[in-house]
Parts: structure tokens; C-alpha cells; sequence
């Protein structure tokens, strides 16, 4: 199966396992790969609305995975079933994931989590590592003009400055091209904002601390 840079860079952080929950599984790629790929024995793919769920058990069918994925009809990661240690959380927003795990019941028998957002990613950072969870490793993806972060949490602690949780600590020592790109592109950004007349004196402020802060990395 073909599939884009971004569902195979968060195939590539799959761990094998035994149970993998697909929260907002939507068209089944990644359930279905990740089966076709020995990389869980049984997937437990869910979907919050009708459309993408039927979608969802049109695919599985198809693939013939009807034993090994089930698709389940469900507000994000309801299950008590303490042998799911896997979860991917992938193609939403930061705030819907953190909505996903303020509701999650199962979530002290998670060990690895693998989220994919696109907003608020400092955010993400703070919120998941609060709950226990530490940055095991994290990828930048450029896919339709945006730049996705799929970054992978496995139980623990560690320490992390304020940058760490901005940029990402891994991704700031690789400094590899997307991110680097991603940086330029939000440089630019903050330069055409500060063109733009009547911004407080606060939000000038706070944009070029951005800036000073960027030219260091
Ligand atoms: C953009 S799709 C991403 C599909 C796939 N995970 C991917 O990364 O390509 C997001 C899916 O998450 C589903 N979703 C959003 N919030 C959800 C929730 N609280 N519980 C379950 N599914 C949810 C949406 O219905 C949608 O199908």
C-alpha cells in the first residue's frame, strides 16, 4: 500500500505490539498498515462520527482485517482494557488530542503514546508530559503546505526548558531541513505581522523576542 510521508513516518515510530488504539482512525490506513506490517496482533480502531466510521468498516472489510481490526463507534479512548499500552492520536488538532486524553480511562496502563499535530505544539509538549510522559522521539513531515509533528511519548520523566517544550528537544539538536524550514516560514510570518499597523506595543514586543529567540536556535 502507498502511502504519504506523513502516515509513513508514524508507521515508522510503531513499536510492534499487541494492541494498538487508533484514536480517529478515519479511513483505516494506519490500522490496516499496521497490521499488514506485523506491527500489532489486533488493532482497535476508533471514530467519533458516522461518515469516517463507516468508512472506516468499508476498509477493513476490504482489506479483509474484519479478525484483526475492530472498529469501534466512540468519543475518543474510552476503553478500561489495561493490556493497551500503544495509542496513536493522528491528523488533529492539539486541542482535540488533549481532550482525547483528559477523557482517556485507560491512561495509566499507556506506555507509549504517538501523537501527530499540526497546532499548538508547545502545548502538546507541556500537557503530555505533565501527565507522565516523556519526548522519545519526534519528526517534522511537510505534507500540502503544512508542517506536521509526529512526536512519540513513552512513559517517564525527564527535565525540559522552555525551549525544549517550544521546538522540541530532539528536533532542535538534529536541526534537520524541515526544521529549519519550519522556523523560515515562521519567521517570515512575524515579519509581514510586524508590518501591519496598530499591533500593541505588547505584541511587537513579544513577536521579536520570538525572533531573537529563533536566531538562536
Ligand atoms: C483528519 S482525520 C485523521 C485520520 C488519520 N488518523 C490520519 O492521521 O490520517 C481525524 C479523524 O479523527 C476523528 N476524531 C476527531 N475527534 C475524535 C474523537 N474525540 N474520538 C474519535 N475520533 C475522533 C475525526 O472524525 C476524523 O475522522
Amino acid at each position: 500500500m502507498t502511502l504519504s510521508k506523513r502516515l509513513e513516518t508514524i508507521l515508522s515510530f510503531i513499536a510492534p505490539c499487541e494492541i494498538l488504539l487508533d484514536v480517529g482512525a478515519d479511513h483505516g490506513l494506519v490500522s490496516i498498515e499496521a497490521m499488514n506490517r506485523g506491527l500489532a496482533k489486533k488493532v482497535l480502531a476508533i471514530e467519533n462520527k458516522l461518515g469516517p466510521f463507516l468508512r472506516l468498516k468499508e476498509a477493513i472489510e476490504k482489506n479483509q482485517k474484519n479478525d484483526a481490526i475492530e472498529a469501534i463507534l466512540s468519543d475518543g479512548l474510552k476503553s478500561n482494557d489495561q493490556r493497551i499500552k500503544t495509542c496513536l492520536i493522528a491528523g488533529m488538532g492539539t486541542k482535540n488530542a488533549i481532550s482525547i486524553l483528559k477523557a482517556a480511562k485507560n491512561i495509566a496502563s499507556i506506555e507509549t503514546l504517538i501523537i501527530d499535530s499540526h497546532t499548538n505544539l508547545e502545548e502538546l509538549r507541556r500537557f503530555v508530559t505533565a501527565i507522565g510522559f516523556k519526548i522519545v522521539d519526534e519528526k517534522i513531515v511537510y505534507e500540502d503546505k503544512i508542517f506536521y509533528e509526529i512526536i512519540v511519548f513513552k512513559k517517564g520523566n525527564a527535565h525540559y526548558s522552555d525551549l525544549d517544550f517550544i521546538y522540541g528537544p530532539l528536533e532542535m539538536k538534529r536541526k534537520d531541513p524541515l526544521f529549519k524550514a519550519k522556523l523560515e516560514e515562521r519567521r517570515k510570518e512575524i515579519e509581514t505581522i510586524l508590518t501591519k499597523p496598530y499591533l500593541s506595543l505588547a505584541r511587537i514586543k513579544s513577536l521579536n523576542d520570538e525572533l531573537e529567540r529563533m536566531s538562536q536556535l
